[in-house]
């Protein structure tokens, strides 16, 4: 089904500004002191763009797992041991939370340790320290930035892709470069396609509905079965069924009828994928760490829920 998402059409996710972004992150990324690249606590693999990845090795690097509160708990701590079990600075964000980014700035001290030594051995007492926040479009930057800055600095949209510049945001002691958002010309697999395709960081009106709603749920009922019976009330066997044959009954369930009695298949559609994306089906994340077993069912996730 993620196959039918992204491949059926010919679909172009990766417009020319974001190549033009990508280059511009290139030169610029001289000028800042790290890089704290924001991620989505429900997809961390899958939002971490390859591209900015290359761009910014040899940075000093912090990752923020936002949304975190979108997140199931109990996967998100496992994220965390992921990343700095591999050496690399990681904490959850609520970017909604006013104030709640300022929490990066431990980590990211930690991570400039040496630089912020030698300033203060040259006696630089209060240099500006200057960080490239960068992720792909959707994942909460703007909000992260605003809630760091205390006020509404950078613009928040929940159209992926909107074109903006780089811009200087100065807060304290810190300069954010705000860059657009980004993602990257060839995903390496279809599975990381459908995830950014589910958390909307693909324009929806290259994608087709019905299907993005199919991937969704074929991906939501191996992983969170229970939430999907009882938000839409079904009984157990209408997991057995066809990812199209489940949102017809979703449909049918919610009375979401054309003439002559069949289920509108898009309204249904349209309904899934914007009740899943305002969190309504609850706490979940679609991506666990690669070294950990899948879960067989969700019972652990839905007790830390
Ligand atoms: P971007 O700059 O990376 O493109 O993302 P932006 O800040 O515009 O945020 C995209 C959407 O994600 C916004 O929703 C924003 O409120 C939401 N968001 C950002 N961070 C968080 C977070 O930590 N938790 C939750 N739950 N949501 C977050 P929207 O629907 O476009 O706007 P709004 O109606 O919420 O204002």
């Amino acid at each position: 089904m993620s196959e039918t998402i992204i491949n059926r059409r010919q679909i172009h996710w990766f417009p020319g500004h974001m190549a033009k972004t990508l280059r511009l992150m290139e030169t610029e990324i001289r000028h800042v002191d790290c890089v704290l690249q924001v991620l989505d606590a429900r997809i961390p693999l899958s939002s971490l763009n390859p591209e900015i990845e290359r761009i910014t090795a040899g940075k000093p690097h912090l990752y923020v797992l936002n949304k975190a509160d979108l997140a199931d708990p109990a996967i998100t701590r496992q994220w965390l041991e992921y990343f700095r079990s591999a050496g690399e600075g990681c904490l959850p964000m609520d970017s909604k939370q006013k104030g709640r980014a300022n929490a990066v700035r431990a980590p990211i001290e930690q991570e400039l340790a040496a630089l912020m030594e030698r300033r203060r051995a040259k006696g630089m007492v209060g240099a500006r320290i200057r960080v490239m926040v960068v992720g792909i479009p959707n994942v909460g930057k703007s909000t992260f930035i605003n809630s760091f800055a205390g006020t509404t600095r950078a613009k928040a949209a929940n159209k992926p892709g909107v074109t903006r510049g780089k811009q200087w945001i100065t807060v304290g002691n810190y300069d954010l470069m705000d860059m657009p958002g980004v993602l990257w010309k060839k995903f390496d697999s279809l599975e990381t396609a459908a995830n950014l395709a589910f958390i909307g960081s693909i324009r929806d009106d290259i994608l087709d509905v019905e299907e993005l709603a199919c991937g969704l749920l074929s991906s939501v009922r191996g992983i969170y079965p229970q939430r999907l019976l009882e938000r839409y009330k079904l009984p157990a066997d209408a997991l057995e069924l066809a990812p199209y044959d489940l949102l017809l009954a979703i449909g049918a369930k919610r009375g979401m009828l054309v003439s002559g009695g069949e289920v509108d298949a898009e309204r249904a559609a349209r309904t899934v994928v914007g009740e899943f994306r305002a969190s309504k089906w609850g706490r979940l994340s679609l991506e666990r760490p690669p070294q950990l077993p899948q879960p067989e069912g969700d019972e652990d996730a839905e007790k830390d829920s």
